[in-house]
């Protein structure tokens, strides 16, 4: 019976994490969603927006609200700096009708709304004929992760463009830096020569709270709830259900049942900070 119930509340309680991923926003209408450190693609069709443009020559523009960000016309590319190289119309694709822009390694602050429009040669002006609107939702990623004490830990650091990962203990109120790029290892913490991952080594009950990987501008790339087991708590937990399992007996154990939902409840809440 406690069993059912715990899993039943893992099931809902891992159910409000993955509500809020990006999955279920995905059919909004006109919406692209993905997370950061993946590849995405905005769509965008020209043939049946404009007629007697040639696809070797076509040339496309895409734009946000602030600003142009990319413009293709032939071989000839062109994007805003701060896309540092991210964005791409293959050309193949582009002459057959197929403007899609793929944004790679997509950061928050890529998210929004993204207008494309063919630019056509007039007899006297260049004219913008439009294509259409999407709108870009970039989630964060978030996990529960749970390994054993003196095991070693890989971090997923998503993208190039993490800078900071913050610490807090279980117990604390207080965030601590982790690491920083550009850090050399530690016997506690290695970077990935080539990946972008951290290893946090020969894991201790210490180590057991919530970890975030930050952005340049303090935003949350990625949070994980890391528990260890054969740690204080998560021993505990391990013991009481090895012994209700052992007796079988229901009515006696459902205020430990109710404990333990509590204590898990308490350890899979994931503040927004
Ligand atoms: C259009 O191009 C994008 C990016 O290359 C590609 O992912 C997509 O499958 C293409 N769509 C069609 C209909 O070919
Ligand atoms: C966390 O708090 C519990 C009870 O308040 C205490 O027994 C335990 O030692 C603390 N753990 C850490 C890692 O501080």
């Amino acid at each position: 019976m406690e069993t059912w119930l715990l899993l039943h509340l893992q099931c809902f309680l891992i159910g409000g994490l993955v509500d809020s991923s990006p999955l279920t926003s995905a059919s909004r209408p006109g919406s692209v969603s993905t997370q950061v450190g993946l590849q995405v693609v905005l769509p965008c069709s020209w043939k049946s927006h404009v007629v007697g443009v040639d696809g070797s020559t076509c040339h496309i523009q895409w734009t946000n609200p602030e600003d142009t960000v990319f413009e293709q016309q032939g071989v000839r590319t062109w994007q805003a700096d701060n896309f540092e190289g991210r964005l791409a119309v293959p050309q193949d694709q582009l002459g057959s009708g197929n403007c899609s822009l793929i944004i790679s390694d997509t950061q928050i602050g890529d998210a929004g709304s993204y207008d494309s429009f063919v630019v056509v040669d007039g007899v006297r002006a260049k004219t913008r004929v439009f294509i259409q609107t999407v709108t870009l939702l970039v989630f964060d990623h978030k996990a529960l992760q749970s390994r054993g004490s003196g095991e070693d830990w890989v971090l997923e650091l998503h993208t190039r463009h993490s800078v900071r990962v913050i610490f807090q203990g279980r117990n604390s109120s207080e965030w601590t830096d982790l690491w920083m790029r550009g850090d050399t290892n530690s016997e506690r913490v290695e970077k990935h020569p080539h990946k972008e991952q951290l290893t946090i080594k020969n894991l201790q009950s210490l180590d057991e709270g919530l970890y975030k990987v930050l952005d340049k501008r303090g935003l949350a790339i990625s949070t994980v709830q890391l528990t260890v087991a054969g740690s204080s708590k998560s021993s505990q937990v391990e013991q009481v259900l090895q012994s209700r399992m052992a007796t079988g007996d229901a009515s006696k154990s459902s205020c430990s049942a109710l404990l333990i939902a509590s204590l898990l409840v308490t350890s899979f809440q994931i503040p927004h900070v």
